[in-house]
């Protein structure tokens, strides 16, 4: 996923602001390994990338996406982009 490659790559990942995907280093946390049960992996894809580059994200991931602070429409958690 986008945040075990971050990991890799050693980009730092805990903090509270909210992250964007691609281009710019976020800040993100990832409370429950990626088992879809927090939202503490919330990160805001640019427009472009998230209707280019991704797929729909999954009823699960919008369930638990509706919890996470500051929504917006290109809203995802990190741990389910690939
Ligand atoms: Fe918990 Fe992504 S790490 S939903």
């Amino acid at each position: 996923s986008m945040l075990e490659a971050a990991h890799e790559n050693e980009i730092e990942l805990e903090g509270k602001c909210l992250g964007i995907l691609y281009d710019h280093v976020f800040c993100s946390s990832r409370a429950c390994e990626g088992s879809l049960a927090c939202s503490t992996c919330h990160v805001i894809v640019r427009d472009g990338d998230y209707y280019n580059r991704l797929e729909e994200p999954n009823d699960e991931e919008n369930d638990m996406l509706d919890l996470a602070f500051g929504l917006t429409e290109t809203s995802r958690l990190g741990c389910q982009v690939i």
